[in-house]
């Protein structure tokens, strides 16, 4: 089984280029205004805003029925039914276990989230060059499973930061979050301002607050079927929380390329016009 979408009618069927793969609808009119900033002073408004730096991450929830399936194969390794192989030693973790996820499990999670990989790919290829792009007509998106595995942490694990090599993007999706973490941190007894407990935190680069402030990282508290998408190189972290119970999560390392699919010579990325 392999993942592939031509998605050159997706593309170009609606103008823009990028849309929202739940509903379709175009995104939000402020990335655009990364693409093509209108540098007027818009009536009733102070002015506008642009943030075009940096790397994007992107975000949408798992299927319930995708969360089971890998729940129920995590458990199954966990309860010896039938073991996976260790993914430890290519890892930082300092978790419990980060058992393997066979590679035909791990093209089904890029088959559920195809559109929305392809659609984060067109995203952070038009941020770079500031134009809406898409693949070219007779191309397709093709991403490759590196390498997947489940991460269990529970109590005082932890995972030090680090960014993922050997790959293009990686992706972290939670599977089980015990309710106790967000009560460590509500009821944090060193500090319960900016507690940390159990938190994934991306680190791009230095955070400012004297002078003028400028965010360096972002924090997100996990929930179960979320699902992150971001660059390998964006450097990441975990923190150790208190409480009873597994955090489960799973990451993966992808590569992506664009394929021909008809013999045609399509160039580079194609400009996406209205
Ligand atoms: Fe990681």
């Amino acid at each position: 089984m392999t993942s592939q979408y031509d998605g050159s009618d997706r593309y170009k069927s609606t103008g823009d280029g990028i849309y929202d793969p739940k509903d379709g609808a175009p995104v939000e009119k402020g990335e655009l205004n990364i693409l093509h900033p209108q540098r007027i002073n818009p009536p009733g408004l102070p002015g506008e805003f642009y943030t075009p730096f940096g790397p994007a991450v992107g975000y949408r929830q798992l299927s319930k029925k995708l969360i089971r399936k890998l729940n129920k194969i995590c458990d199954n390794h966990a309860k010896g039914r039938k073991k996976l192989e260790s993914h430890a030693r290519s890892l930082i973790g300092k978790v419990t276990e980060e058992p393997e996820i066979p590679k035909d499990i791990a093209l089904e999670v890029i088959d559920e989230l195809y559109e929305f990989l392809c659609t984060y790919i067109a995203l952070v290829k038009s941020r770079e060059i500031k134009q809406n792009v898409g693949p070219p007509p007779g191309t397709k998106f093709t991403f490759r499973p590196v390498s997947a595995w489940f991460v269990r942490q529970y109590a005082n694990d932890y995972n030090p930061i680090h960014i993922h090599t050997g790959c293009n993007m990686s992706c972290i999706g939670y599977l089980k979050v015990p309710p106790g973490i967000a009560l460590d941190r509500k009821k944090d007894t060193k500090n319960d301002l900016f507690s940390s407990h159990g938190l994934t935190e991306f680190v791009f680069t230095n955070g400012t607050f004297d002078t003028l402030p400028q965010a360096g990282n972002y924090r997100i508290a996990p929930e179960v079927g979320d699902f992150w998408v971001f660059p390998a190189t964006l450097q990441h972290q975990v923190y150790p929380f208190k409480t009873k119970g597994e955090r489960r999560s799973f990451s993966m390392n992808m590569n992506f390329d664009m394929e021909k699919i008809t013999p045609q010579d399509t160039g580079g990325w194609q400009e996406m016009k209205g």
